[in-house]
């Protein structure tokens, strides 16, 4: 029996998923210990609860992993940015969830990723939390060590940060907590077709 030939335009033209089902990449980026992993997790942990399998791609678990023996030169953060994009990238054409959280300190570089992703399935998250109040947090001693000048080429202290003109979303990790901030991206999420449903 003869198959029925489809139409190359159709092919073309129309994706098989509805947008909900359709690939997305959403993209934390802010200084360490901004709150990007932790938000990040809260984030996936959401989307699982609703049977949508996600994966995320923190940035210190790349750098232990195919980032690993990379430094923090411009040049280095430019690598392991582009990886956690190429991966995010092959992520999102599959109809896949990636949930990337990298400090990502150059502008250039993340738009290049939102490129590479596409512009439609890319969404931006700048966790805005100040200098001083990741400084006071500083869970891992980072930033004493940076500012005792024993860690050099550390974001914030000696190294340049630059926050996104246009993100998204952009998050106040000081008067809002995780819960808060996670509902803030999932009403986003709602509002713009990427997920079905009440943001709660
Ligand atoms: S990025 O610049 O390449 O995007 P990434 O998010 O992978 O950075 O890693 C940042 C994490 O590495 C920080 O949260 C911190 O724990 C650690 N770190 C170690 N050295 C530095 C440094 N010089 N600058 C920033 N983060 C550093």
């Amino acid at each position: 029996m003869k198959r029925p030939r489809l139409k190359a335009a159709a092919i073309l033209t129309e994706s098989p998923f509805p947008h909900y089902q359709k690939g997305l990449c959403v993209w934390f980026t802010g200084l360490s210990g901004a709150g990007k992993s932790t938000t990040a997790a809260a984030l996936a942990d959401r989307f699982t609860e609703r049977g949508r399998p996600v994966t995320v791609l923190d940035g210190d678990v790349v750098r232990s992993h195919f980032s690993k023996g990379l430094g923090f030169s411009k040049e280095d953060r430019d690598t392991n940015i582009r990886r956690i994009g190429f991966v995010a990238a092959e992520i999102v054409k599959h109809g896949g969830v990636v949930i990337c959280a990298a400090v990502s300190p150059y502008r250039a570089t993340r738009y290049e990723v939102r490129q590479l992703i596409g512009e439609a399935s890319f969404v931006e998250v700048f966790v805005d939390t100040p200098l001083e109040v990741c400084e006071r947090r500083d869970a891992r001693g980072l930033y004493a060590r940076a500012r005792r000048g024993e860690l050099k080429g550390f974001t914030g202290i000696d190294d340049p940060y630059e926050p996104p003109d246009c993100p998204e979303i952009s998050l106040d990790t000081v008067n809002n907590d995780v819960d808060c901030n996670v509902r803030l991206i999932l009403e986003y999420l709602v509002q713009e077709g990427f997920l079905r449903g009440r943001a709660g």
